[in-house]
């Protein structure tokens, strides 16, 4: 039997994390979790907890609807589900994310199409993304990576122009703000990870939001009622192909009380961000990854820097591997956060024309390889970055980063 080495993620890739700097576990708990966790139990299990977190997690994002999930890969499958296009359509992504923001795309049968990132950043742009709208296009899912924001304004007039959805994936931007606007209302419809090690940490939690109410509707029929009618004289009638992906009574009274403290951690969190950004700025051969001036609140996930490969002698592995060592836990290279690369079976799929893949339903041949998107693969391959990155970090944590990060870049320079 070939035994394969599986692959962590998660929480379950932060274990054993330390250093000289704060790390994400053990979480800050809102005040009120073992309340909210009490209420559950001595109701019995007959308390509204989810539908109470998904009301206050509407409210506070000024949206309409929110159905809870547990996780956002659930979200975006379900979000893939409800929009209800034929396999074989198109949807134009970002290239540098996790799996979990295709997955859906990849189960309904809609072609996953990747728009390459702006060059120097993890992120997608309306210039990016516009060479590659065909006649079978149907939607734009924008990730913002780390917590930066997309561009979004130019990117929903491109959309609005070719009559295309724009999802946004929130995971790494909760209560991040582009322009004034919260991150995750700014296109038709959403997902959030609430996943423990995600900013606004809980349990294995996630959401939807949207404000288009036909589409919430559809949402929850497939996903809390599994496509199933009351049927009076009958019971549940399966009128369509649902699936189980409600948010559990538990995790959302964690989530309702993670809910209560975020907007003072996210506000700290883009302080601190912002603070070691320009202390990384100043070491030569080494970038920051770009704040863009019109990210108003960065709720970074994760921090990083690219470095410049004609400065220094080591690879950024090496670099990478000597400031975990000197004290900046979990810091390394990411290659593996770019989809078309390690999305294998998509490369087979595609090259063997297997459904959606054949002809119809898809329209035309499709590769996927880390040279349909050049920028993104440059990028990864000198960029370091560390989710370990929290709200517990304060402004000396910064400045020793920063200093970790100086130390072995003078340590290794040419
Ligand atoms: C950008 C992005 N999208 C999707 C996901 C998947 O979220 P979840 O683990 O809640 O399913 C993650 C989680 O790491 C993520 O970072």
């Amino acid at each position: 039997m070939t035994v394969i080495e599986r692959a962590q993620y998660g929480a379950a890739a932060f274990e054993g994390l330390t250093g000289k700097l704060p790390t994400t576990f053990p979480r800050t708990m809102g005040p009120n979790a073992m309340q909210y966790l009490q209420e559950v139990v001595e109701s019995g299990l007959s308390s509204d907890m989810t539908s109470r977190f998904e009301r206050r997690f509407a409210e506070e994002m000024g949206i309409e609807h929110c159905i809870a999930t547990p996780g956002c890969t659930p979200a975006l499958y379900l979000l893939a589900m409800a929009l209800d296009f034929a396999p074989g359509d198109e949807v134009i992504v970002s290239p540098v994310t996790d799996y979990g923001t295709i997955m859906g795309l990849i189960k309904e049968h809609y072609i996953p199409v990747f728009a390459d990132v702006e060059p120097g950043t993890v992120n997608i742009s309306a210039d990016t993304i516009a060479p590659l709208i065909t006649d079978r296009t149907r939607a734009i899912l924008a990730v913002h990576k780390t917590g930066i924001v997309c561009d979004m304004d130019p990117i929903n007039a491109l959309a609005a122009r070719h009559n295309l959805v724009v999802i946004e994936d929130v995971c790494q931007a909760v209560f991040g703000e582009y322009k004034g606007r919260l991150a995750g209302t700014l296109g038709h419809a959403a997902g959030f990870s609430f996943d423990s090690e995600k900013t606004l940490g809980s349990d294995i939690g996630g959401c939807l939001i949207t404000n288009d109410d036909a589409l919430a509707e559809r949402a929850r029929f497939l996903g809390h009622s599994r496509g199933a009618e009351n049927k009076p004289g009958f019971g549940r009638m399966h009128t369509a192909e649902g699936t189980a992906l409600r948010m559990p009574a538990c995790t959302a009274a964690i989530t309702l009380a993670q809910l209560e403290i975020i907007r003072d951690q996210v506000a700290h969190v883009d302080r601190m961000a912002r603070l070691l950004t320009e202390h990384l700025a100043v070491i030569p051969g080494i970038t920051p990854l770009p704040i863009p001036s019109y990210v108003d609140v960065y709720s970074a996930w994760m921090v990083g820097f690219s470095i410049d490969p004609a400065t220094f002698r080591c690879t950024a592995d090496e670099f990478g591997e000597q400031c975990a060592a000197a004290g900046i836990p979990g810091i390394g290279t990411a290659r593996y956060y770019l989809m078309p690369a390690a999305c294998t079976f998509l490369q087979e799929k595609a090259a063997q024309q297997v459904y959606p893949y054949s002809l119809p339903p898809a329209s035309r041949m499709y590769t996927y390889s880390s040279a349909t998107c050049p920028n993104a693969r440059a990028y990864l391959d000198k960029w370091l970055r560390w989710s370990t990155f929290c709200e517990k970090y304060q402004p000396e944590d910064c400045v020793l980063a920063a200093a970790i990060v100086r130390e072995v870049a003078d340590r290794n320079r040419l």
